[in-house]
């Protein structure tokens, strides 16, 4: 307690002093928190794209004879995948190596992880939602894809395959099919 002027007290001078300083930290705080907050609201999100994970396999643009890699009309290619437990559909993804490969990923049921091992692509399936990233594979490679998200009781029984194959091999399994994948037949 001190009821001296300030002025000729040095303790509440520097009690007062802290006090502003902490007042201007909680004050900046407030800021940052209400600028991140107002800014994000205003950005765009593109990625926000709804799926019913009910009719994934009935309707739309995840039913099973769409899934796989396709080629777009601009040369890049768009693989779709749907993870339901305990598999990727499908099993195993054959994409070129050297071109903008786009990924689309829904879930048929609960969260699961989307990995593609030694690459940046990692993503999750949310349920509900359209999971899209856009990628480029410098060289062919094998990796594997696990379902890093603990999903059940089978989760670690959860990974497909995916093979980057040179553009001229892949083109050549377009000409046979649309949509095309690494399952073995
Ligand atoms: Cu699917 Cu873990």
């Amino acid at each position: 307690m001190n009821t001296a002027a300030p002025s000729q007290d040095p303790a509440a001078r520097i009690e007062r002093r802290w006090a502003i300083v902490s007042v201007g930290i909680v004050t900046l705080m407030v800021f940052l928190a209400t600028f991140a907050g107002v800014q994000k609201a205003t950005l765009p999100q593109p990625r926000l794209e709804l799926v019913d994970p009910r009719t994934l396999h009935i309707e739309g643009e995840f039913i099973e004879s769409n899934l796989g890699s396709a080629i777009e009309p601009d040369g890049s290619v768009t693989v779709r995948v749907v993870g339901q437990q305990y598999s990727f559909t499908p099993q195993c993804i054959v994409v070129p190596a050297d071109t903008p490969v786009t990924f689309r990923g829904a879930s048929a049921d609960v969260v699961h992880g989307f990995l593609v091992q030694n690459t940046n692509v990692n993503l999750m399936l949310v349920p509900g939602y359209v999971t899209s990233l856009s990628t480029r594979f410098a060289k062919p490679m094998e990796s594997h894809m696990p379902c890093h998200e603990f999903c059940g009781t089978g989760h670690e029984g959860m990974w497909a395959n995916v093979h980057v194959v040179d553009k001229a091999r892949f083109l050549a399994l377009t000409q046979q099919q649309k949509r095309v994948s690494c399952v073995a037949k």
